[in-house]
Parts: structure tokens; sequence; C-alpha cells
């Protein structure tokens, strides 16, 4: 039995065994509950874990951690430095993680082990929690199910060569949550239950997060009225979850789209800004006719003319016209994208010159007919950069030039996974590492 230096601390395996030394625990255990005895079980009063405490000889102690999770890692460094907030935190008996292909990741369909929970009820936040991922009971009367109140955030948290835990413009997000949750009449998520919440639901689920070109882990926070009550008024109570998702490629190859002019998504006045769920649900129907039509997705345009284009599915547009990266400008029908922001700033910084103003069906065909409608492609953070092949329009498709390395999107796209996996300097300090 040997004592480990702090700095040794790194992971804890199922039932594997930490030896530390009485001082260490002192000094990191000093404001928590620790009672020793054979096999007597200890809790951490600070993140309420539970673990498996045994007393040894009179100078070592050591703590078995009843998990198969690599959660250890400097975690006591961690919930010193980052974590001022507290998490009730039960951990699953049983990982999910064997059953991750992760050589075929498709997007949203498996999910990391554990879910934070936290709830807003009688006009406050309770402690929130991290749970086993896993299904929640739901009235029939709950009020998001009714009225939709409900919104959610999709952002990405990326492992580099060093194994080092980046996130991207997390605080982006956090912002955005409460931009949408204004907009729903819903109470603002407190940033530290957000920021810090994801913070610590990836690093006890670290081992979900894949390495490797386009690969990533989603994080999807969703935040709904909870109110079991039917009157149409705002809920007094909501919950909030977020969970993740290894994930892999959005789109698999370049788009065909068709330019929608009959069915909106938003309108100005209503809750295109807000990432509403109701705005997806109502994009649906539209899409699948469009998907009838063989095109994969839908370019919007504005609801009062239907002459300007918008967004295209869950995506910002962009266009090249010759060598100038042009894109619809912001207003309340159009999701603020962060991606769209990361880009514009990027290009902007490679001296690419950008312009972001109404862009007109017509302006789209008539650059297609001089030969200067040179890239289209969408934008978000799921699909990151989506190239498009084929524009419909009342009939008639544009083709687009073959896609090049040259390509605006192409060169902005690796630029952009490289600073996410650190692979060049983070000089716009978008990448936060855990
Ligand atoms: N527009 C809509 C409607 C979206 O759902 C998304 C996805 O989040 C985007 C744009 C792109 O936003 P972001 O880059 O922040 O993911
Ligand atoms: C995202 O890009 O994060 C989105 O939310 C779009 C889509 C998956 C709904």
């Amino acid at each position: 039995m040997h004592a480990l230096k702090k700095e040794k601390l790194l992971f804890a395996h199922y039932f594997t065994i930490i030896y530390l030394s009485r001082s260490t625990i002192a000094q990191y255990f000093g404001n928590k509950v620790f009672t020793f005895g054979s096999g007597c079980k200890c809790v951490d009063i600070k993140t309420k874990c539970s673990y498996q405490s045994y007393f040894s000889t009179h100078k070592t102690s050591f703590l078995v951690y009843k998990t198969h999770l690599l959660i250890f890692k400097n975690k006591l460094d961690l919930d010193r430095k980052i974590f001022s907030m507290d998490f009730k935190i039960e951990l699953t008996e049983e990982s999910r993680l064997n059953t991750v292909d992760f050589s075929n990741l498709v997007f949203g369909k498996v999910f990391s082990d554990h879910m934070l929970v936290a709830d807003f009820e009688n006009g406050k936040w309770n402690t929130p929690q991290i749970k086993p991922y896993g299904k929640f009971l739901v009235a029939p009367s709950m009020s998001a199910l009714h009225h939709a109140q409900s919104i959610f955030e999709g952002l990405k948290v990326y492992k580099n060569e060093n194994g080092d835990i980046l996130f991207f413009r997390l605080e982006e997000n956090q912002k955005r949550l409460n931009v949408s949750a204004e907009r729903m009449c819903m109470p603002a998520v407190p940033k530290e239950i957000f920021i810090q919440g994801i913070k610590k639901l990836v690093e006890i689920d670290k081992a979900f997060i894949p390495s490797g070109d386009g690969l990533s882990l989603y994080v999807r926070p969703i935040y709904f009225a909870t109110d079991e009550a039917i009157g149409v008024k705002a809920s007094q109570n909501y919950r909030l979850i977020i969970f993740t998702t290894p994930t892999g490629p959005f789109y698999s190859e370049p788009l065909k789209v068709k330019i929608e002019t009959h069915y909106s998504r938003s309108a100005e006045g209503g809750t295109g800004y807000a990432k509403a769920a109701g705005n997806y649900g109502g994009s649906f129907y539209p899409t699948k006719k469009a998907m009838e039509e063989g095109f994969q997705q839908l370019i919007w345009t504005d609801a009062k003319e239907n002459k300007y284009v918008e967004e295209s599915g869950a995506m910002n547009l962009m266009f090249a016209f010759d060598d100038v990266l042009v894109t619809p400008s912001l207003s309340a029908s159009k999701l603020a994208g962060i991606t769209r922001d990361s880009i514009i700033t990027l290009a902007k910084s490679l001296g690419i010159k950008v312009e972001e103003r109404n862009i007109s069906v017509d302006e789209i065909i008539e650059k297609h007919e001089q030969g200067k409608l040179k890239e289209a492609f969408g934008v978000g953070t799921a699909a990151v950069i989506a190239p498009i092949a084929i524009i419909g329009y009342k009939g008639q498709t544009i083709n687009l030039p073959a896609i090049a390395d040259t390509n605006i999107s192409r060169i902005i796209a690796l630029e952009l996974q490289k600073i996410r996996t650190g692979q060049t300097a983070d000089k716009f300090g978008w990448m936060e590492k855990l």
C-alpha cells in the first residue's frame, strides 16, 4: 500500500483503489465529511457523491470509487477551482459507454450516461441534480406539452490530441438561452447552473467525448414549462435538463435545398430569434413536402413578401458572390447563430470581405446567371458548414459549382476545426479548457 501525491491522482477505475495519506485527505476533503471504518460509506457533502471508504493503517487510508467511469482526473482540484455550485450527484451503476460505436456516430442517436436536471419551483431554483440519463414522469396536463413554452440550445465540446476537453463559446449559448427564455416568458436560467452544470456533466461523462475529424460531444440543454395546468398562461414552474450525445457529421453530402415561398419559419414580431421548440415543429410539414420533391432542406424566405432568403433548415445561410462572403443580416425572424458569428469573425480576420445584408431570391438567380454565385452553404453548431449543391426555386434548379479546396467555406471550415481542436492559436478566446 502506498500513498499517492495529489498531482498523481489520475483516474479511479471500476473498483480501483486510490490511496491517500491522511494529510492529503485533510487537504482535499477539509470541507467534507468522511467517516472511516471498515466498509463504511463516505459522503462528500459538497457533491453528494457517495464513495465507499475503508480504513486502513495508521498513516494511509484509501477510497474505493464504485463506478467504472473515469471521472477522477484532477477531480478534487476541479471541485475547488471551477465548481462553486452544489450539485446532487447520483452516478450510474451501469455505463452505456461500451454500447456506443465511436466509429459510426450519427447525430443525436446515442446518449452519454448522465443528465443534469434543475427545477425552478415556487419562484426559486432547486439544487441541480446530475443523475443517470433516463426517462422521467410527465403529467398529461404538463404545460409545455400544450402551449410549447419550451426552448433549447445546442453546443459542442471537443477533445484535442492531448486529451484536453475544450468548450466552444459556451457563454454565448448561455446568453442565447436566456434571450429565448425572455421571449417565451420563462424565468432566466442562472449562469452558474448552465455553465457549471455543463462543465460538471461533461467532466463526469468525458469518456463519451469522441476525438477525430468532425467528431464532438454535442450538448443539448432543454428548458420547458412544468405546471400541471392547462389554462392558457405562462407556467409558474420549469425544468432545465441537459444531456449530451457523442456525435459525428450532421450531413454526409452537399445539400439539395428548395427556396420556400409559401410557408414561413417565422415572421418579424414572432419567435424566430428564439430557439423555441415550436419553431422547429412548425418547420417539419413544409420540409416534408420539399423532401417529397427530392430536396433535403428548405431555404426559408421572409414571411411578408417571400422575397428575401433568411435561413436554411436549422442553419444560418451564407453565399460567396465571387470572393465576397454574403449573409442575410440578423433580424427578429432569424436565430443569431454562434457559428455564423464565428465564421464572419474568422472570414474578416483572413482578409475576406463580408457583407451582412438582405439577399433577395432574384439576386441569387442573377448572380448565378452572371457566373458570380460561387458557393452557398448553411452554418450551425450541429452541421458546422454544410455546402449546398443544388437550389430549387419554382421548378427551376440552380447547380452550384463543385466544391474545391479554395472555397471560402472550405478555408473557414478548416480554420474553425483547427481552433476547436487546439491545432491553431485561439486568438479570439473562443475555447475554454476544462
Ligand atoms: N438557425 C436556426 C433556426 C438554428 O436552429 C440554428 C442552430 O442552432 C442556427 C441557425 C445556427 O445557430 P448556431 O450556430 O448557434 O448553432
Ligand atoms: C444546432 O445546430 O445545434 C441545432 O440546434 C440545429 C438542430 C440540430 C436543431
